[in-house]
């Protein structure tokens, strides 16, 4: 969603702010803007579309000089992309610019009351109320001014702020979107996500709920509501520049497939290793074996991707341990005033621990007294710090917004919690967990031989480049795989597709199929193997161009489909790890194909902070 960058410092602060700003493009946007005082006044420069048309405008910062400014990347939510609504936003005599990611919800309340006090707005947005607002009570202190605001205005908010009458200071302000600040080699800088300042420092300060930042050239001090002063302490960022970078590939979703088996192998064994002694131990999960044995119900909740591989988490950890898990999509969760069981928890998964739905859902749990894992990618995130314990996925940086190498992290994370749990349950014994242990230790070679097989993938996705649809059916895991195999072909071509239930088919699904349409049908269980070819035969016969995706050694499929990958043996549980790859490498083909913007598919962020 947007991103936020700010700088004050000796260097010109244009350059740094665009170079900032491309590099929360990841993120996606619309439209772009940069303020920067130039020694008397304000000046900025804004435009819909991609960062490439305001370095061109500002002849790559260049018309904007001045050591101290605010830029902003925007995903319109309160009007539409166009370069009035763009960010930044004055107010209405050019002294004060704020930029703005999150969403104040009594901005209509607060606009009214303004247009009263005689406050012209220009722009559709949400933002402009805050620069007005700021406006209404700056009387010459900017914290005292940010703080009455506050009070002020409802929702979430990370707020990047310049006085004209304090042209040595930038601010800062957040509460439910992430804001951090970090030192360079001569001044500071703000922004929104971690990418944006990894060329100068590592060492970062992540601004809490309602905390107030005041940079200068040389210093930053943080204050609370009530002006006090605060002591906080930086947080190293253990990240390679490289791992957010493109490195040769075409695409960082490419790239990030590619990084798969490493991200696997790291969850695994992070630097506290996940298996010692052939046992499995999350030492981060804080629990006794008699607190493990308890548990009588889990919450899987999550959105999009990390919701499939919730799915997916559901069937292991039901099958292995024996827990019911109910599995939610977080924005349905947090409103349907789920029914908490005595001794249950929750687990809620997030890539970038940022997803707002997902947060209200872990404030929820944690509100009626249920303890909270998080299973997260991006360390220091609101959900990982707000969790009571959380279980890192060792993806790295993942920048396309699709998401890869996250969700395949997301996965062994689950599966080390199931195994976990049901050797502790005693539900299973150790030889079994052996055999789990030694097929998950072979998980990331197996990826590997999958992905050098792409070409074949290739191949058959640029058959499918003009589809005006394709179904992807399976059972059990095999659905879970199927939704996320849907969702990745769909978001990143645009070709519509649905994924489902097999056995759902009959029930209305099937009337879709028509000569020539594809279906994808997955088969990784064996016990469901008969089942769901059944299926498939229905759908050939209505014409459906068959491919299905099922474990080597199961040519029976053959029969029934028109062109088959197998993937490696592997344990049944763990067959989505594999399944997934050459339904990812599909829809990047697919898109390729297209040639879509893989790595920022129209109208989507990487980090959705607004439900
Ligand atoms: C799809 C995708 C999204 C995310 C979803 C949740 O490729 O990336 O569906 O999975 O927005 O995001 P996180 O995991 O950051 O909570």
């Amino acid at each position: 969603m947007c991103g936020i960058v700010g700088y004050i410092g000796e260097s010109q602060a244009a350059p740094i702010l665009l170079e900032g700003l491309a590099k929360l493009e990841y993120r996606g946007y619309d439209s772009a803007g940069i303020a920067v005082y130039d020694g008397s006044q304000i000046n900025m420069m804004k435009s819909v579309g991609r960062l490439k048309v305001l370095n061109e405008l500002t002849h790559d910062g260049e018309t904007l000089p001045g050591t101290l400014g605010i830029g902003h990347t925007r995903w319109a939510t309160h009007g539409s992309p166009n370069d009035v609504n763009a960010h930044p936003h004055y107010n209405s005599d050019n002294t004060i610019a704020v930029v703005h990611n999150g969403i104040i919800e009594n901005y209509m309340k607060l606009r009214k009351r303004l247009t009263a006090h005689g406050y012209t707005f220009i722009s559709e947005t949400d933002t402009e109320v805050v620069a007005h607002l700021l406006d209404y009570y700056y009387k010459g202190n900017p914290i005292e001014t940010i703080i009455k605001v506050m009070h002020r205005v409802e929702g979430s908010y990370a707020l990047g702020i310049i006085f004209k009458d304090h042209p040595d200071e930038v601010y800062a302000v957040r509460k439910d979107s992430p804001l951090i600040v970090g030192h360079t080699k001569d001044g500071n800088i703000l922004a929104s996500d971690v990418p944006a300042v990894l060329k100068y420092t590592r060492n970062v300060y992540f601004i809490e709920n309602e905390e107030i930042v005041r940079l200068s050239k040389t210093d930053m001090k943080f204050y609370n509501v009530d002006e006090e002063e605060l002591e906080k302490e930086a947080t190293t960022i253990e990240w390679d520049v490289s791992a957010a970078e493109k490195g040769g590939y075409e695409h960082y979703m490419l790239k990030e497939m590619y990084e798969q088996p490493k991200a696997v192998r790291d969850t695994i064994s992070p630097a506290d290793p996940r298996i010692v002694n052939n046992k499995i131990e999350i030492s981060e999960l804080n629990m006794t074996d008699e607190e493990i044995c308890s548990i009588h119900k889990l919450y899987i909740v999550a959105c999009g991707s990390a919701y499939h591989a919730g799915v997916t988490g559901k069937y292991v950890i039901e099958g292995l341990a024996r827990i019911p898990v109910e599995v939610d999509l977080a924005s349905e969760f947090r409103y349907r005033d789920p029914i908490y069981e005595k001794n249950s928890m929750a687990i809620i998964i997030s890539q970038s621990g940022e997803t707002a739905d997902s947060l209200a859902a872990l404030r929820d749990a944690k509100a009626h007294g249920i303890k909270v894992l998080g299973i997260v990618n991006v360390v220091g995130s609101s959900i990982a710090r707000e969790a009571d314990s959380v279980m890192y996925t060792w993806a790295g940086p993942e920048i396309a917004v699709a998401t890869t190498k996250a969700y395949s992290a997301q996965l062994i994370a689950l599966y080390l919690l199931a195994m976990k749990f049901a050797y502790t349950r005693q539900q299973i014994d150790d030889n079994e967990l052996q055999t789990l242990i030694k097929d998950l230790r072979k998980l990331p070679e197996q990826m590997e031989l999958l992905l050098n097989n792409k070409e074949k993938i290739q191949h058959f996705a640029n058959r499918y480049i003009a589809s005006r649809d394709v179904f992807f059916i399976g059972r059990g895991i095999d659905y879970a795989i199927s939704l996320e195999g849907s969702l990745k072909l769909k978001e990143i071509s645009y070709i519509h597709s649905e994924a489902y239930a097999a056995g759902e088919l009959k029930h209305g699904t099937i009337s879709l199929i028509e000569e020539g349409t594809l279906v994808a049908a997955v088969l990784t269980q064996e016990q469901l193997y008969k089942k769901t070819i059944s299926n498939m035969v229905e759908v050939k016969s209505r014409g459906a161009f068959v491919l299905a995706v099922t474990n080597t050694g199961n040519t029976e499929v053959e029969k029934a489909a028109d062109y088959v990958i197998y993937i490696p043996q592997t344990n049944k549980y763990f067959a989505n790890s594999l399944a997934i790859i050459p339904l990812q490498l599909f829809g990047y083909y697919v898109s390729l194909g297209k040639g879509c913007d893989i790595d920022k598919p129209r109208n989507l962020a990487k980090s959705v902070t607004v439900e």
